[in-house]
């Protein structure tokens, strides 16, 4: 190949991962930082003569806009653990490699459900608005009473890297570690969490319950009304892996009745748009899509964003190949 691959990049990424990106290749950066609606993805990347794209979840990469692309466009590497945004059958087909950055992500993300777990459960959303509000007429017994964690158990949906990371920080808090997974983890891996075959049994067990499962058209609502039916009366939900996993109707409905005392999210269906109940319901503790928000940890996914580009333009195999 004569000259430096040609990489278009969609966002803004860490200054020191668009530094090795600006040694190594020949780049297209969006100053904007505005997302590029996906249907203008396939001529910009034909005006650029891009061979490599690098991308992230805001990026909807769907069948018609892959099979658009240039012929020049040989590997997209995404910015993001997550790969339902990126039809990779119809990249296969092309011939385009797609990639992403597991790994690196876990411990932040993992510290977001923690945090939104315990947000939850001691309502400390409500807390930071009454006394932003400059109500607060000081302490009361019995005002903003939360949930006890220590001693509740905790069910753990999709036992991957992120919730054996959940897991080892529940564990020092008290909480007693249950999970469901397609199959049961290792025993030094599940350092004695209680595998449930079923997500069902997992539920009925849950007290808190955490998603970590993938998105795919099998798990879109998979947390539906009959499923919250299933969890103990009271009970914290916590979200930080994707949006779709969740009937957001269902779980307003849960939340407004009290079956579910209160929820913990970090991701939403059709990011950033979210449905409206949410932001009025007080036991909804509510971030925006900050897992893996660390400078270290965007750093180190970029780095391994760049590994995946690196590798390919060395013919070599890259490191984390989705297809
Ligand atoms: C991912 O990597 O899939 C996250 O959701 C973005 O941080």
């Amino acid at each position: 190949m004569l000259g430096k691959p040609v990489v278009l990049v969609t966002r803004t990424l860490p200054a020191a991962v668009e530094e090795r990106l600006l040694g190594d290749y020949d780049v297209w950066l969006n100053r904007d930082d505005r997302p590029i609606p996906p249907e203008d993805l396939p001529a910009l990347a034909r005006r650029l003569g891009a061979q490599a794209m690098l991308v992230t979840p805001t990026d909807r990469l769907e069948r018609a806009v892959i099979e658009a692309l240039p012929n020049s466009v040989a590997i997209i590497a995404s910015f993001s653990v997550g790969y339902e945004h990126i039809d990779h059958n119809a990249a296969a087909r092309r011939g385009i490699l797609v990639t992403n950055t597991p790994g690196v992500l876990s411990d932040a993300t993992a510290d977001i459900a923690l945090l939104l777990m315990l947000g939850a459960a001691r309502r400390a959303s409500e807390g930071e608005r009454l006394v932003r509000s400059g109500y607060w007429k000081g302490l009361t017994p019995v005002q903003l009473l939360g949930r006890h964690l220590h001693g509740q158990r905790l069910g753990i949906l999709g036992m991957g890297r992120i919730g054996q990371a959940l897991a080892e920080r529940a564990r020092p808090l008290g909480l007693e570690i249950h999970y469901h997974n397609r199959t049961p983890i290792a025993e030094d891996a599940a350092k004695g969490a209680i595998f449930h075959a079923t997500v069902e049994d997992l539920l009925a067990v849950s007290d808190v319950l955490s998603l970590h499962c993938p998105a795919t058209p099998l798990t879109r609502k998979l947390l539906n009304a009959e499923r919250l039916a299933l969890l103990p009366p009271g009970a914290i939900v916590v979200n930080t892996a994707r949006g779709i996993l969740i009937d957001d109707e269902a779980l307003i409905a849960a939340l407004n009745s009290g079956q579910v005392f209160a929820a913990g999210l970090d991701v939403y269906d059709n990011e950033p748009d979210l449905h409206p109940a949410y932001r009025s319901l007080p036991n909804v503790f509510l971030l925006p899509h900050l897992g893996s928000a660390t400078i270290e940890t965007r750093t180190a996914m970029g780095f391994l964003a760049l590994d995946n580009l690196d590798a390919y333009f060395g013919g070599r195999e890259p490191p984390h190949r989705i297809a």
